[in-house]
């Protein structure tokens, strides 16, 4: 979650403060104001204390709203850059930026035609096509100048009423690759989608497939499974791991065979140094590196850790973005550099209001040689990749991944909404929609028109 930049940095930190003590007081409760406060942020007039706590109510219609049309069963996405999924290595500390600084700093403008930024001047970009600041209802206006096309042969978008994708691509053995994604309730089950074809993986319910159930014996609080992720592990394994909104932590499932979706064992909690990472939208990287990084958001930043284990983390936890809350969403995929025969790390990640039309999708990326724990090795793509539209009927396009394709191209599938208004109404009604998700020669994702979704469901 983005703060609005017209908001001053003490007000930001009043509210941090105030989490901060909630958090103390209750833990369980804080959670619940703190995710909802992400959305206040934007009423800048109004009692923003008194506001956060109405927002627990929106909150709670959002995940209400999930759990009542999405989850079905799916049978798998998968995120194909998994092999590509890289985490990095290092730490650094990510200090926000006084928006006087963002706005006025002379030479921040950035370089090539995407004005991409080294780390320190890295910026929202609302108003790049969608609402101006978080929280405002302006019509986005369409810019198609520049953007590389949407593009999705063979696919009939949106694919179905679903949000939180993280497709990965498995090869089948026969020459048929199978898609899986996650899929959760919100409550004691963790899913997997799984097709053949795109087409019928959200249109299809049979085509989703229990892979856990947690139980209430065990888990006596309740999980609260959301936005989950799929990576290949050691051994031909799959890590499946998944944010627990009970106690905003995140927890891992490992396959106990080659079969994506055969049997599940509960690895429980991701912890560090003993302690379960605070935090949701789990993603693992596994890099040419050699080693394994987990990235998620702890509702304020993009964090990135080494993994030492499928549940296990070690080492600095390192702050890579964030403009105040709620920078969330992080996804990765490497990308061939044609300039140089390196490969570039993409790490695509979600701006502005979960439940608005500003939420969009941006990248950060570095050279695979980078250490990805090293926040000064980051560069920020300087316009998001996905952005709102009007005339295609797409809004708040982020919280997605990158896959392999049908067509063999990188493609990248996310939620939105159909409606200008997001979930303002309570309800989270986002579809999912998948296109290719082209590189410039330096291996960056291509600032791209969302994908035209007619409405077909
Ligand atoms: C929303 O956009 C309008 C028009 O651009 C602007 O006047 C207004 O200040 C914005 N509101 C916020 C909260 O940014
Ligand atoms: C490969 O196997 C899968 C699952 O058994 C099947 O659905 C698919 O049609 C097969 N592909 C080919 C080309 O035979
Ligand atoms: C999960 O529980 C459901 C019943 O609620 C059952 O049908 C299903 O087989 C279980 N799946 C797994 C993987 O335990
Ligand atoms: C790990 O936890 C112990 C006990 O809380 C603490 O003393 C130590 O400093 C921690 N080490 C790191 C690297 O955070
Ligand atoms: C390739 O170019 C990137 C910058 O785009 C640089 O970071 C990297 O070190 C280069 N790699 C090689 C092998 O020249």
């Amino acid at each position: 979650m983005a703060l609005p930049q017209t908001v001053s940095f003490g007000w930001r930190i009043g509210v941090l403060a105030w989490l901060c003590l909630l958090w103390l007081a209750d833990e369980g409760t804080a959670l619940s104001i703190r995710r909802s406060t992400l959305n206040v942020k934007a009423d800048a007039s109004s009692d923003r204390i008194a506001a956060a706590r109405g927002q627990q109510s929106r909150l709670a219609l959002r995940k209400g709203s999930r759990g009542r049309s999405r989850r079905r069963r799916g049978d798998a996405k998968g995120k194909e850059g998994h092999a590509n999924k890289a985490y990095g290595a290092k730490q650094g500390e990510n200090r926000l930026l006084p928006a006087g600084n963002i706005a006025t700093a002379p030479g921040h403008e950035g370089v090539g035609r995407w004005h991409d930024v080294p780390y320190g001047h890295f910026r929202p970009s609302f108003g790049n096509g969608a609402a101006t600041a978080p929280g405002n209802k302006t019509t986005p206006q369409d810019d198609p100048t520049g953007l590389a096309p949407a593009l999705a042969p063979g696919v009939t978008n949106a694919l179905g009423e679903g949000f939180d994708p993280q497709f990965l691509t498995v090869p089948l053995g026969n020459g048929s690759q199978l898609f899986v994604t996650p899929d959760v309730n919100f409550g004691l089950q963790a899913f997997l989608r799984a097709s053949t074809d795109l087409n019928d993986i959200y249109r299809d319910e049979a085509k989703n497939h229990v892979i856990f159930n947690y139980s209430s014996t065990d888990y006596p609080e309740g999980v609260g499974t959301e936005a989950a992720d799929i990576t290949p592990w050691d051994g031909g394994r799959f890590l499946y791991t998944v944010s627990a909104v009970a106690d905003d932590t995140m927890r891992a499932l490992l396959s106990r065979t080659q079969d994506v979706l055969g049997e599940y064992e509960d690895l429980g909690r991701i912890t560090h140094n003993g302690t379960a990472l605070k935090g949701f939208d789990p993603h693992v990287i596994v890099h040419p590196n050699g080693k394994k990084y987990l990235t998620w958001s702890n509702h304020e930043y993009v964090q990135i850790v080494e993994l030492t284990s499928a549940n296990t983390a070690d080492g600095p936890i390192v702050n890579l973005v964030s403009y105040g809350v709620n920078t969330e969403a992080p996804t990765s995929w490497f990308y061939p550099n044609r300039i140089n025969g390196s490969q570039t790390l993409n790490l695509a990640y979600a701006e502005g209001n979960f439940y608005q039309s500003n939420y969009n999708t941006r990248v950060l990326f570095q050279d695979v040689s980078s250490d990805p724990l090293d926040p000064a090795q980051w560069y920020q793509r300087g316009a998001s990749t996905l952005s709102s539209s009007s005339s295609r009927g797409v809004f708040g396009p982020g919280s997605g991944s990158f896959f392999r394709g049908p067509d063999g191209q990188t493609w990248f599938g996310y939620g939105a909404f159909d409606d200008q208004d997001g979930a303002e109404d309570g309800k989270n009604d986002r579809f999912v929609r998948v296109q290719v998700a082209a590189a410039d020669d330096k291996g960056v994702w291509i600032p791209t028109q969302v994908v035209e979704t007619p409405k077909t469901y």
